[in-house]
């Protein structure tokens, strides 16, 4: 397994595996994998040739007083999860090389980008987007494949590609949860272990949204507070709880077609994201 910081060194390799007609599929990460980025990793093996892992906590996408700093991190036991997961290389660029002094331009998708997370962190998606150019443009893949439970990212990355032309297939992989449903992150890393009983609340609202829907309920508003019910008895600090279009993100009075329940809260410092799709009865 290649393992290295260098743009011309990936980019060389991707282009030597092109040569010998191989597909190149990469999986973005800021590290400290768990078992959905490997599942994301697992994802690209079946469809690529080559697995390349990027780990870089990208400094543009945190707003001041955020958690960069404190955001997980390891790379040794990153790279002994992406050498048993038979990763072809990883990239992982220092921000120094990666953001060259005065760095002064960016990659902004300026609709889906703006409500949900966009809401509380109006720089982060133009940090993301910006960055996953930045990492195309590296690794140069023909696919790449990114989580669901960052369900808005997702969107806004398929936007940039189809508004770009960025010749980059974008995958999707599942949520991946624990045994208690919590959904794998890595800042789950960071809570204490009251915290992280707390953290089930994210996906007890959902799943208390999701029987309602099944029993016929179509009103957002009774949906809604189904979820809210739930992160408030686990004294979760909610930045939203939205019930919103799958492809436009806009909020939805009323299901009558499948919509994106998309949750995020702090508990205690660390803020934690989760979603579900609602599909109306019958
Ligand atoms: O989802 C993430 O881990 C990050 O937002 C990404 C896509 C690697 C960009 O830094």
């Amino acid at each position: 397994m290649k393992v290295t910081g260098s743009i011309a060194e990936i980019r060389a390799l991707s282009r030597q595996w092109h040569t010998e007609g191989e597909r190149v599929g990469l999986v973005p990460t800021m590290g400290y994998l768990h078992e959905g980025h490997l599942s994301l990793v697992q994802r690209s093996r079946e469809l690529a040739d080559r697995t390349v892992v990027s780990i870089f906590v990208n400094p543009t996408q945190f707003g001041p007083g955020e958690d960069l700093d404190t955001y997980p991190r390891d790379l040794d036991r990153d790279l002994e999860l992406c050498s048993s997961e038979q990763v072809d290389a990883v990239f992982i660029p220092s921000a120094d090389t990666f953001y060259a002094p005065g760095h002064s331009t960016w990659v902004e998708e300026t609709a889906l980008s703006k409500g949900l997370c966009g809401g509380s962190r109006p720089r982060h998606f133009r940090g993301v987007t910006t960055v996953v150019t930045k990492l195309f443009n590296a690794v140069q893949p023909d696919l790449a494949v990114f989580g669901r439970k960052d369900a808005q990212q997702a969107l806004v990355i398929q936007r940039m590609v189809r508004d770009l032309d960025i010749p980059v297939e974008i995958h999707l992989g599942d949520i991946i949860r624990e045994a208690d449903g919590v959904a794998m992150s890595s800042r789950n890393a960071r809570l204490n272990e009251v915290e992280r009983v707390r953290a089930r609340a994210l996906n007890h609202g959902l799943k208390a949204a999701g029987g309602l829907c099944e029993s016929g309920e179509r009103r957002a508003a009774v949906l809604l507070s189904a979820v809210e019910k739930a992160l408030r008895e686990a004294d979760a600090e909610i930045d939203y709880v939205e019930l919103v279009g799958l492809e436009s993100l806009q909020p939805v009075s009323e299901l009558t077609a499948p919509a994106l329940l998309a949750v995020a809260v702090r508990i205690g410092a660390t803020r934690l994201i989760d979603n579900c799709i609602l599909r109306p009865r019958g």
